[in-house]
């Protein structure tokens, strides 16, 4: 067993186990990938405050996120299509999360159904909702979300139509992946995924499949975007969407202090600030950089949470000390559960813990309430003058 320090010793097992395709697909960003590169290149740009002589015993990183109790500031994101990076991949996230005391998000292009995560799990986990121009097939995703007890509907706002990702486009991304020559080369090579893949309860997409009518095989994901989300979603629509659901709603994918307004009189009760992971708007500033103005504009108001770009549980501290009520990983927890399965999940949390907790602890502070942006040294013009 290798010796796993951190979230790129996952990354690297993750590359040599999981089919060509789906790696891809979760490391890619759209176009020329510069917002997904700035995401954690931003980060770095942040430096932490070294403080000493400062009794750092009774340390803890739990708080909360919209009212709900967490082991450390972090939820996991909504990532499509998780359980072909390991078979059943949205359960073992879900157990792993929950076993962890932090939120799991199922995306609604998951591969197991919003139904397996709610057998599988004990206690209540989000729902990340896309719009769809089927009104019946999305009130019957929001009454199922609510069956299954999920505790906050994840309202994603950014992705109406998909930004490009080339390489999904050569890779002829579709699950379960179609046998190409090149496909069949590549799995020959995957045995244990494929094992894993044979006893999976799900290998196509389970909120949708036998649920969406008219829809028996949703396996391009790119074709069933442009063919069923809702081009026309707007506030208006968003407000009815939060009426039907009843509960709490965290809106994602606001990266623009008008929208966060705007969010916040929809009555969001969190939003995240987040551009898909660089997988949506190319060009589009990181999240971490768009924080500040967004934190001015509502923070007072509303919960921020910030997602993309997240690999090290310093970007935690620093997102956090800056003003954000909570974070979430995708990319990060999808290495470990294509690395290890459910255990690779846990490792990745038990990683970015410690890592927050001992990065903390040197900035002089021992809770999440302590933490503010005096522990952090900011560029004078991090947040960008833009014309
Ligand atoms: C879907 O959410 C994607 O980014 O592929």
């Amino acid at each position: 067993m290798p010796v796993i320090t951190n979230i790129e010793d996952l990354k690297r097992i993750y590359r040599r186990r999981v089919p060509k395709m789906f790696y891809d697909y979760a490391e890619s960003g759209s176009w020329t990938e510069q917002t997904f590169r700035e995401n954690t290149s931003d980060f770095d740009e942040i430096r932490l405050r070294q403080r000493v002589a400062v009794d750092m015993s009774g340390r803890s990183t739990a708080t909360k996120m919209i009212g709900q109790d967490v082991t450390m500031p972090v939820a996991l994101a909504p990532v499509g299509l998780t359980g072909m990076q390991c078979a059943d991949g949205e359960i073992k996230a879900a157990r792993a999360a929950e076993k962890f005391g932090v939120p799991f998000t199922l995306s609604t292009m998951s591969i197991n159904s919003i139904e397996d995560v709610a057998e599988a799990t004990t206690k209540p986990f989000w729902f990340q909702l896309y719009t769809m121009k089927d009104t019946d097939f999305l009130s019957r995703l929001i009454e199922r979300a609510k069956a299954a007890k999920c505790s906050a509907l994840v309202i994603t706002l950014d992705l109406q139509i998909l930004g490009q990702r080339h390489k999904d486009l050569k890779n002829g991304l579709s699950a379960p992946p179609k046998l190409t020559p090149a496909t069949i080369a590549n799995l020959m090579t995957k045995w244990s995924w494929g094992l894993g893949m044979l006893g999976a309860k799900r290998r196509n997409f389970g909120n949708i499949v036998g649920h969406a009518t008219g829809v028996s095989d949703a396996a391009n994901l790119g074709a069933w975007t442009a063919e069923q989300f809702d081009p026309t979603l707007d506030w208006g629509k968003i407000a009815k969407i939060k009426e039907m659901w009843g509960g709490p709603v965290i809106l994602k994918g606001i990266l623009d202090a008008e929208d966060a307004k705007m969010a916040l009189q929809v009555g969001a009760d969190a939003i995240i600030v987040s551009n898909h992971g660089g997988r949506q708007l190319d060009g589009a500033i990181s999240s971490i950089r768009a924080l500040p103005s967004i934190l001015d504009a509502v923070g007072d108001e509303v919960e921020v949470h910030l997602d993309s770009g997240i690999r090290k549980g310093q970007d935690i501290l620093k997102a956090v000390a800056m003003g954000a009520k909570g974070t979430y990983i995708g990319r990060s927890f999808v290495y470990g559960l294509g690395a290890m399965g459910e255990a690779g999940v846990t490792k990745a949390l038990e990683v970015l813990h410690k890592e927050m907790d001992i990065s903390m602890a040197l900035c002089g502070r021992r809770t999440i309430s302590d933490l503010d942006r005096t522990i952090l040294m900011i560029p004078e013009n991090f947040e960008g003058r833009w014309q």
